[in-house]
């Protein structure tokens, strides 16, 4: 069975992720969830803990009792890493090569293929420091996902909205299946 790990950040599309998590567990693969500290503020941790049949990683400094959901086991198992949704903020720490919660410190460690599916507010998006941090991604062999246009959450139209989560599933399962297809140098 081969392993994903599905990192989730603080956007509004986070419930979108429960979605790709339940479609990804339902087609056969075995998914662990890591979420921010500002994911959990919108969609709450047993909700991925039950599509995905497995614990939820939210914190570095969890008590250990599954040796398996370290962030240097998750990575090692890890032939897909998934970012959804991908906030602006995610996305600086790790083109800065920052490391300081669950999800940043075992993106850093993965050497599997890495997706990520941004999602935020248009003036985020086309902020010139996000795109240079899209751009230093792509640059390093991650795969970073288009985003579509469209009314946002807040209000405002434009860039930004996340890719329909079937669409995203897609290239999970593309990318997974053809082995190696976005793999780093
Ligand atoms: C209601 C609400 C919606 C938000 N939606 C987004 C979003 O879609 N994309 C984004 O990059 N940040 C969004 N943010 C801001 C992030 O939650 C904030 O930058 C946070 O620090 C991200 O933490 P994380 O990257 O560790 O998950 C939103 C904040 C709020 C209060």
């Amino acid at each position: 069975m081969k392993n994903i790990v599905v990192g989730v950040c603080g956007g509004i599309a986070c419930y979108k992720a429960v979605e790709i998590v339940n479609q990804l567990k339902k087609d056969g693969y075995n998914v662990n969830v890591i979420m921010t500290k500002s994911a959990q503020e919108f969609v709450r941790p047993l909700t991925f803990q039950v599509m995905s049949g497995n614990i939820v990683v939210t914190d570095m400094f969890d008590p250990i009792d599954h040796w398996d959901t370290t962030h240097i086991d998750l990575a090692k198992n890890a032939d897909l890493f998934v970012i959804v949704p991908a906030t602006a903020n995610v996305i600086g720490k790790i083109a800065s090569g920052i490391a300081d919660d669950m999800l940043t410190t075992t993106v850093m460690v993965a050497k599997c293929p890495v997706l990520i599916a941004p999602a935020m507010n248009s003036a985020m998006y086309e902020n010139a420091f996000v795109q240079t941090n899209i751009s230093k991604l792509t640059d390093n062999g991650y795969k970073v996902l288009q985003t579509k246009e469209g009314l946002l959450a807040c209000g405002d139209e434009g860039q930004g909205k996340l890719l329909d989560w079937e669409e995203i599933v897609k290239e999970i399962k593309e990318s997974i299946e053809k082995e190696n297809k976005y793999l780093r140098s």
